[in-house]
């Protein structure tokens, strides 16, 4: 098992981190559902996005790299029956977006993942497509993995989302597409809009009106669409850790390039202003995904309340701001998010146990948790586990470098999942690792 050990560090500098992993996995399939050979700058090469990539590939498409850049050459939509079970790792948008792209094609697909992806609830997924008339089998125990695809013709839906996810909302925007009919999903709060944004980009008709969503059914045919180039923004929720990392360090500048700045995906920027740090950004690119450069300079924090539309928007990144929320004065309170429960981790339970360990005190809720601020840190006696959650293993190594005495942190291997360099960009940054 892969550990690290953060040393206590002052972080600051210039930085641009890897390819955002929601766009990545969905280029991925929409360019290998797309007749010709799409061109893509900044994907990705962390696992999840490569899972996706060789899923897409093992039914038909095919890529390869010419320098750092993606080449990806699209099937127009006729996918061939894979010869092995597609292995998503920890991939869950890979899992649930390529369910709703295969459940109208004539073909059937088992897929499969890691420890974490296996405990994972595929029954929100399954529920919506089944009224389209898929067939699904969720094999596991409890409504997870393994899935197997038996692919059907599907009648469009009209469907109200149970809960705030971009992931079942995209899964059903894509079985849509080849449906009889059209489809509209209906969003509880607005979450991350990457596949309505690559479908006006490509060409692909979606009516997006407020949180009604809709797209015409192609029939079994599907929607015909060339390739086309396509620079994938800087991932958002992997500049985060180093965004809060400065924000709580009075004093520190952090400027991070080339981010997206899509603003479903920035509201962990409007939480650190809300606690005193100073933020600025600046457009520098708005073709499809916004994409531009985030200033920080940090600040002594003052604890807030974080809930409503606000969390799908910072979904990903609530682990970290619970880190650095040990570092505010006063309370902070996380509310409304669920959905944290059910992510590669219960990062509610993960976190929570976190700070313990570090000497903070905290309240858990069944939907979030308050953190009662400023902490004295004080370093873990254990090394601190991730559970195979590369979000938990990052900010546990922010909050480690706050700490005055190293910290070990367990099972790090999952952090190539979404940020590959992360530790490399830790010491770029001034901190300290081994
Ligand atoms: C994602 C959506 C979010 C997010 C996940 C990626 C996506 O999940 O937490 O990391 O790519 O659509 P949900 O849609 O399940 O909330």
């Amino acid at each position: 098992m892969k550990s690290k050990i953060v040393y206590p560090s002052v972080l600051g500098g210039e930085i641009r981190v890897p390819g955002d992993k929601s766009v990545s996995q969905r280029i991925a399939m929409l360019a290998a559902l797309a007749k010709g050979t799409s061109t893509i700058k900044g994907f990705l090469t962390g696992e999840d996005a490569m899972s996706t990539l060789k899923a897409v590939c093992a039914l038909g498409a095919s890529y390869r790299f010419v320098d750092d850049v993606l080449e990806i050459t699209g099937t127009g939509g006729t996918f061939k029956e894979p010869a092995n079970t597609l292995d998503m790792g920890n991939s869950g948008t890979g899992t649930r977006l390529l369910a709703g792209l295969l459940a109208g094609r004539p073909i059937t697909v088992t897929m499969t993942g890691d420890a974490s992806l296996s405990r994972r609830p595929m029954g929100r997924i399954a529920a919506p497509l089944q009224q389209m008339g898929a067939k699904i089998e969720l094999t596991g125990e409890k409504g997870t993995l393994p899935m197997t695809i038996h692919g059907t013709q599907l009648k469009g839906i009209h469907y109200e989302l149970p809960m705030a996810s971009a992931q079942v909302k995209s899964c059903v925007l894509l079985a849509g597409l080849f449906a009889d009919g059209k489809t509209t999903v209906i969003e509880p709060h607005p979450t991350r809009d990457h596949t309505e944004k690559l479908f006006q980009a490509l060409g692909i008709p979606v009516d997006v009106n407020g949180l009604e969503i809709s797209v015409p059914g192609f029939g079994s045919a599907g929607p015909q669409f060339a390739a086309r180039d396509i620079t994938v923004p800087g991932d958002f929720s992997s500049a985060a850790f180093w965004i809060a990392a400065i924000a709580a360090r009075p004093g520190a500048e952090l400027t991070v390039r080339k981010v997206g700045l899509n603003h479903r995906r920035t509201a962990l920027l409007d939480v650190l202003k809300r606690m005193g740090a100073q933020i600025e950004t600046e457009l520098t690119d708005d073709q499809g995904d916004p994409m531009g450069t985030v200033f920080v300079r940090g600040a002594q924090l003052y604890g807030t309340e974080i809930g409503g539309d606000e969390i799908p928007n910072l979904i990903d990144e609530l682990p970290v701001i619970s880190a650095i929320a040990a570092l505010a004065d006063g309370e902070t309170v996380i509310r409304d998010a669920e959905e944290l429960r059910v992510k590669e981790s219960d990062r509610i339970a993960m976190m929570a146990a976190h700070l313990r360990a570090f000497g903070v005190e905290v309240s858990e809720s069944p939907d979030g948790m308050t953190v009662h601020g400023p902490a004295v840190l004080k370093t873990p006696v254990k090394p601190l586990a991730s559970d195979g959650d590369h979000r938990i293993a990052m900010s546990v190594a922010v909050l480690g470098s706050f700490t005055d005495q190293p910290v070990t942190i367990d099972d790090t291997a999952c952090v190539d999942t979404s940020y590959p360099d992360f530790w490399n960009h830790l010491k770029q940054l001034g901190g300290n690792c081994e």
